[in-house]
Order: C-alpha cells, then structure tokens, then sequence
C-alpha cells in the first residue's frame, strides 16, 4: 500500500524548539491515545474513531443505490469533504464522462439552484433516475433547508437520504416524511465529518472506494498517534505553530494538481475554524487565527509567485506534489520548436521540474515550507491526506491552547440570518 509521505526538512524549525514543542504535545497525544483505545464517541476527538467503525459503514453501505444524478445538498462540513474526495479521485470532469451526473447545492444561489432544477425537469422528462441527500449536522442551516425543500419540489420521484445528527429536528421531520436517514455521531463536529455518513454514503453512491478511504485514513491514525518527533501530524503542527508564533501566519497550502484545489477547500475550513478563535480554553481574549489559502501549481506562480517571493515574508507553505501512473508526452510540433527541450518530455516530468524549481526558488529566499506527497490520487491517499490534517489541526489547536471543535463566530451569523428571516423581506 502505498504511504503519503511528509518532509518538514525544509520548515526550518530549530531541532530544540522541535523537542519543546513534542513535549507540551504530550498531553494531547496522551488524550488521542485514549480516544482511540476508547473506540466510542464519547470524545470530541472521537472523529480518529470512524475508520475503525465497521458498523456505519455496514450501514452506509444498505442504503447506497445506483443512480444517474445525484444532488448532494449541504455547507461546510456537510459538503466541501465529500467535493473534495470527488474531485481528488474521479477528476473534475468527471460529468462529462461517469455515471452518475454529480452536483453539489451548497449556498442559496438564484442562477445555480435554477440550473439544478432545469437538470431535474430534463431528468424527469427523460425518466432517468435522481437521489438527492440532504445533509446538515445541526439541521437548521438555512441554506440546505432552503435548497432541498425547492429541489424536492422540483423532483417529487427522487430518492431522498437526509444524513443529520440523531434527534435533530430534520432527524424528526426525516423519520415523519418516510427519507431514509442516516446519522451524524454527535461529538463528530462538521469539519471533521467527512468519514462519517456525511461523505461515505454519497461517495459510495458516486461509486468511489469507500472502504479503502477508511483504510488509508486508519493507517495514517497510527502513525500520527507516536509521541515522537516521526509523527507526521505533529510534524506539520509544530511547522505551523512555530512560524505562527513569528508573524508568519498565513498558512498556503499548495497543490502541484489541479484536482487537489477542492481539498485545499476542505482543509480551509479545518484550520480556519478550528484554531480562529477569540476565546482560549479557559476564556481568556486571545484572537488566534492562521490564514489558510490554496495555491495550484503551476497555475498561480503565474498570478502571486511574485508577491510570495518577493513581498512579506509572512507565509509558511505546505507544498503537496502527487504522482501519476499515466504519462502524456509533448509530441514534436512545430509549436514545440518555440520552447527548448520540451519536445518528447512528459508532462509530468515538466510538472516535477517546476515544482522542484519552486521549492529552490522558496528555499533561496529563506521560506520555510513542508512538503506532502501523494503517491496516487485514489481513495486509499486521500484518506491518509484528510487522517493527517485533522489529527494535525487538533495538535495545533492545543499548541494555541483554543477548542478545536467548537465555531461559535459561524453560530453567530447563522443566529442573525435566522432573526433577519423573522422581519419583512425584499
Ligand atoms: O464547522 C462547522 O460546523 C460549520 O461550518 C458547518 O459545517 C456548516 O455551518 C454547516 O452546518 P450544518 O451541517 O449543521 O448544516
């Protein structure tokens, strides 16, 4: 099986400060530990439990039907894993090609949702077969209930699966309309949900390897358990804790892969929520944050390669390069006489040189970085990807010495939306 690798060569963290940092991490090492002996939900934690949870994904699997759209209706935690998995494997022009047609409804978009309800009229029309799941952790956001009560509408034959909390108010009205209905271990937060329900059924609808998913995810549990400076999730933690602390606080995360930028989505949210936070645990005003942004190479060398080279130095990158089984070679053309050396390269070969070249560029200029390498864009990597963030992102947070778990800013919008919705509307 191959292994997601992680090099913090480059971070340019002092091997004392490295030492410090394990040493305060030892607590929170100490408590993943348990959680993952503990094998329930009793933890906020308890997300490192769901690739070992053959019972869900047992149930998952009972309720997965063959389909030719599927409507994934949710927001944040309830959607950008489940994009980001499709994206990473299938490709983004997977509706072009596969079986079935794919479309997310996330935010309340006049244009997207009547494009997605011209969809289903053509579906129904044709006679063609539509699942929509809704999902929505809390099952009060008002997007998601907005969107599936008009798509519903819209495809009043559709096969519906509603994945929320168990006792949510939609788990209720679920369970009244007949909606099969699958549910959202309760200590398992949004962002740290995509091996649950949330994006297991819809991928496994979509046809992608769950199973290896998971195994990729529980294999990279073990390794980002040790309490040793090996620890991949902690390597990266004390990479980013450590340059945060010196005004470097913007985190890019930047992927030699076009079909990564989703997952640099998902992995936005994970750090920006988990470790923005006006309060520390004991309710102090701290107002930590790091800025997480998304670089595709070699797309955006061409748009803030000179900002990041040349500006402030006020960035720590995570350069993620990925292997390919398929080569593409650069034919002879008259168009290659234009470029020295090009023809008769392949394209991933150009790839890897500028990638090797941009991490020169960036070590020249004393920018620290770490690096990840995916050795294959299948469910078995990219699980061992999204093991390796989450278990980082709660290492991180206990460096900040803020919940990692809770969003109460994001609450307070959702709070103010609900009481606008109360008043008189345009
Ligand atoms: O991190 C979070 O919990 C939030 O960003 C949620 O994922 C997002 O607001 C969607 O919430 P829900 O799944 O309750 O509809």
């Amino acid at each position: 099986m191959k292994r997601v690798e992680i090099s913090c060569v480059d971070a340019l963290v002092p091997h004392d400060e490295q030492k410090r940092l394990l040493r305060v991490a030892e607590s929170e090492l100490a408590l993943l530990g348990r959680v993952a002996h503990d094998a329930d939900y009793r933890n906020d934690r308890s997300s490192i439990h769901l690739p070992f949870d053959h019972a869900l994904e047992k149930e998952v699997r009972s309720l997965v039907q063959d389909t030719d759209l599927l409507i994934v209706v949710g927001i944040g935690g309830s959607n950008l894993g489940t994009m980001a998995i499709h994206h990473a494997v299938q490709g983004m022009q997977h509706n072009g090609f596969a079986k079935p047609t794919v479309l997310f409804a996330d935010t309340v978009d006049t244009r997207l949702l009547s494009d997605f309800c011209a969809y289903l009229d053509r579906y129904r029309a044709e006679r063609l077969r539509v699942m929509i799941n809704v999902i929505s952790k809390s099952g009060t956001t008002t997007e998601t209930i907005a969107n599936a009560a008009l798509l519903l509408q819209h495809a009043p034959d559709a096969r519906i699966v509603v994945t929320t909390d168990e006792g949510s108010a939609l788990w209720d009205l679920a369970g009244k309309q007949g909606y099969a209905r699958l549910r959202i271990p309760k200590t398992v937060g949004g962002r740290y949900s995509v091996l649950t329900a949330v994006g297991q059924f819809p991928l496994a609808v979509m046809g992608i390897d769950v199973h290896s998913l998971l195994q990729g995810a529980a294999a990279m549990r073990e390794r980002c358990l040790a309490s040793s400076l090996d620890n991949p999730a902690l390597q990266l933690a004390i990479a980013h804790y450590y340059h945060a602390a010196r005004g470097k606080n913007i985190s890019d995360s930047f992927f030699f892969s076009s079909y990564l930028e989703s997952l640099g989505k998902w992995g936005r949210q994970l750090l920006a929520e988990s470790v923005g936070k006006e309060l520390d645990l004991h309710g102090k005003k701290v107002h930590t944050g790091i800025t997480p942004t998304i670089s595709i190479g070699s797309t955006d060398l061409h748009s803030i390669g000179q900002l990041v080279l040349g500006g402030p130095a006020d960035k720590f990158t995570t350069f993620v390069t990925v292997e390919h089984e398929t080569t593409l070679v650069v034919p002879e053309h008259a168009l290659t006489t234009l470029i020295p050396h090009i023809a008769g390269k392949n394209l991933h070969a150009l790839m890897h040189a500028i990638s090797d070249g941009t991490m020169q560029a960036y070590r020249e200029a004393n920018l620290p970085f770490a690096r990840v390498t995916i050795p294959s864009q299948n469910a078995y990597c990219i699980g061992q990807y999204l093991q390796l963030q989450m278990m980082s992102v709660m290492i991180l947070a206990s460096f900040f010495g803020v919940n990692a778990f809770d969003q109460p800013a994001v609450e307070k919008y959702k709070k103010h939306t609900h009481a606008i919705l109360n008043g008189p509307l345009r």
